[in-house]
């Protein structure tokens, strides 16, 4: 497998719990790199841009108000099989389904404030990473 990169997010329920530093240990315990990052805070309008394939969902107006709650942190990782390695990591989208050991297990409330986000392909990692990081604040 080749190198990749793919887009995550640490979401507010992290964030305001202070687990930004515990959850990117897991990535790079993982092997996986941090080659750019930022803290933002999303408006609504922002979040439903970034979420807009999940529109027609019941939970989509509440996704958006929470993303837009407090700050997040955006994030680029590298690695060998970024994407499925980042999966792995995170967890089941329901922490009531995560393995032991992943983020998700570890440190989500519920499936909605469920700490972390990751892409799912490489297609959308290119476009969620395009969303939030211009090409020279990906330092690899
Ligand atoms: P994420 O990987 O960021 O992608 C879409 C998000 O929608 C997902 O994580 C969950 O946080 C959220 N989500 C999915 N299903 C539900 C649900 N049933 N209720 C609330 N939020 C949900």
């Amino acid at each position: 497998m080749a190198v990749q990169r793919t887009f995550s997010i640490i979401k507010p329920d992290a964030t305001k719990r202070n687990l930004t530093g515990a959850i990117n240990a897991k990535f790079e315990a993982a092997g996986l790199r941090i080659v750019a990052q930022k803290r933002i805070h999303l408006t609504k309008a922002q979040a439903g841009v970034f979420y807009a394939v999940h529109a027609e969902r019941p939970f989509y107006d509440e996704l958006c108000e929470f993303m837009a709650s407090e700050p997040i942190v955006v994030q680029v990782l590298e690695g060998e099989d970024a994407i499925a390695k980042n999966r792995e990591v995170m967890g089941a989208t329901n922490p009531a389904e995560a393995d032991e050991g992943t983020i998700r297990k570890e440190f989500a409330l519920s499936i909605g404030e469920n700490s972390v986000h990751g892409s799912d392909a490489p297609e959308t990692a290119a476009e969620e990473i395009a969303y939030f990081f211009s090409g020279l604040e990906l330092v690899g």
